[in-house]
């Protein structure tokens, strides 16, 4: 019986182990490509699908908006917008309720600040 238990304990993280490795994680240098990073492609992705619900015109919580290219400029300029997505202390970590960006992405919005921000 224990043996049994063993065997299946041991066949569940064979099998399983590798279920939630994700690529990225893995290969954090080979997947991430930081060079060129652009507003209209990534960053603008990146908001929408983990701002957006909280940070659009209608919902502006927290008086804060990201909707467009001169929105997100404000809080670029300002550190905040980097500040919140790297959970440096002094600004409120950012996405609320949900886990960290990745660093891939991270990692882009941070090139794009330091590229000037552009409208690009
Ligand atoms: C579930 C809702 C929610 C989500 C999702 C969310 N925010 Fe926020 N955000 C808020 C609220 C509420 C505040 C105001 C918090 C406060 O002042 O205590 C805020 C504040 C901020 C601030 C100001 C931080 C500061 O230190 O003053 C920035 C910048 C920001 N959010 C950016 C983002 C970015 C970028 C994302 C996506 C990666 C994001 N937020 C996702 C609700 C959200």
């Amino acid at each position: 019986m224990y043996r049994l238990l063993v065997f299946s304990l041991l066949l569940c993280f064979t099998t399983l182990g590798c279920y939630y490795d994700s690529e990225e994680d893995l290969y954090p240098n080979v997947t991430c490509d930081t060079t060129n990073v652009k507003y209209s492609v990534d960053v603008k992705a990146i908001i929408n699908n983990n701002c957006i619900g909280c940070h659009s015109a209608a919902a502006n919580q927290g008086g804060i908006q990201l909707e467009n290219h001169a929105d997100v400029l404000k809080y670029a300029t300002n550190g905040k917008l980097i500040g919140s997505i790297k959970h440096t202390s002094s600004y409120v970590a950012m996405p609320i309720g949900a886990s960290k960006l990745s660093d891939c992405n991270i990692a882009k919005m941070e090139a794009w600040v330091n590229a000037g921000s552009l409208n690009n």
